[in-house]
């Protein structure tokens, strides 16, 4: 990242802290080159006195000043972002957009411009532990393609998509998965606690074991089924609890939950990349 590159938030809110917080940790980007813009003074404070950064109240000061913009609001307030920035980006400069559901296309039509990143970040980014999947426009150059990736980078892994519609898929699978891995755990911990556990120690139990469980896969690059049957002894406890599993269908469940998440993310999509008034806007989480 070259040591003079200036960067602007638009929309200061948790995405954006966690992503000036990494940025700062990983000193890709000195503090007194980042501004965040947003509509509160309350929160413009917080931010000065917890980073050193410098905030604004007006997002077209701060996307003039900017080499790259990162667009971080939620998704029914981009449209009326989009008409506010209309003519201060200028060519040369890189559009970052977090935000969920709203194509390049949308982007690039209410901002005129041309060199846009869309990217879909899940929560673990907060701790830098995030799995971020991205594309860009044939206008991102080649000097804004790695500055785009060390910033995603910055908040765990990144994958780079050719198409966007993998986008949607990775709504579905990595940005909306750490739901399913909660509610996992969150059942595992009330099973525990069932058997008689404190729910302290149930709670430890149940993070250290999907963590390590994890990292094991991770590292162990073996097939998950094989790292499954290692701890599968015939007649043993995994046997007895993987036949319920299966008795309920945790494969197909899962399989479903992950259509659905990625059906909503299309037809989400659709809906708000349709609509050009701000008024019309359909509310749009980001999973
Ligand atoms: N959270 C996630 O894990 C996650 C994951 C993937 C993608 N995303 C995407 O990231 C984006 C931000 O999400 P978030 O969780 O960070 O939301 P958030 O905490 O609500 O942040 C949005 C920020 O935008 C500010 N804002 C509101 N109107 C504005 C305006 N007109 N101009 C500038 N700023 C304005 C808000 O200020 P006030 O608080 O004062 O209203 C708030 O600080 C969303 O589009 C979401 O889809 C989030």
């Amino acid at each position: 990242m070259p040591n003079e590159t200036k960067l602007a938030f638009i929309g200061s809110g948790i995405m954006a802290e966690a992503m000036i917080k990494v940025i700062l940790d990983k000193a890709l980007i000195p503090p007194n080159q980042i501004v965040g813009s947003g509509p509160r003074q309350e929160r413009s404070r917080e931010l000065r006195d917890r980073y050193g950064i410098a905030t604004t109240t007006d997002n077209r000061e701060a996307a003039r000043a900017a080499d790259i913009v990162v667009l971080s609001v939620k998704p029914q307030v981009l449209p009326a972002v989009l008409i506010e920035l209309q003519g201060c980006i200028q060519p040369k400069v890189l559009v970052l957009s977090i935000v969920a559901g709203r194509t390049m296309a949308t982007i690039a039509a209410g901002l005129k411009h041309a060199a846009i990143v869309r990217a879909m970040p899940n929560t673990p980014a907060q701790i830098g532990e995030g799995m971020t999947v991205w594309t860009a426009t044939p206008e991102v150059n080649q000097q804004q393609r790695p500055q785009a990736q060390a910033i995603l980078r910055a908040m765990g892994q990144e994958v780079y998509v050719a198409e966007e519609r993998a986008l949607d898929m990775a709504t579905a699978v990595s940005g909306t998965g750490p739901t399913y891995v909660f509610l996992m755990m969150e059942a595992m911990i009330d099973a525990a606690v069932h058997l008689g556990f404190s729910r302290r120690v149930a709670m430890a139990l149940v993070i250290q074991t999907v963590l390590g469980s994890a990292l094991f896969a991770r590292q162990s690059k073996k097939h998950l089924a094989e790292l499954r049957n290692m701890v599968t002894s015939p007649g043993g406890t995994s046997a007895d609890a993987i036949y319920q599993l299966e008795k309920g269908s945790l494969r197909t469940i899962l399989s479903k939950a992950i259509w659905a998440a990625y059906q909503k993310s299309l037809l989400l999509g659709e809906q708000s990349n349709s609509i050009s008034s701000p008024e019309r806007e359909l509310p749009l989480d980001e999973s």
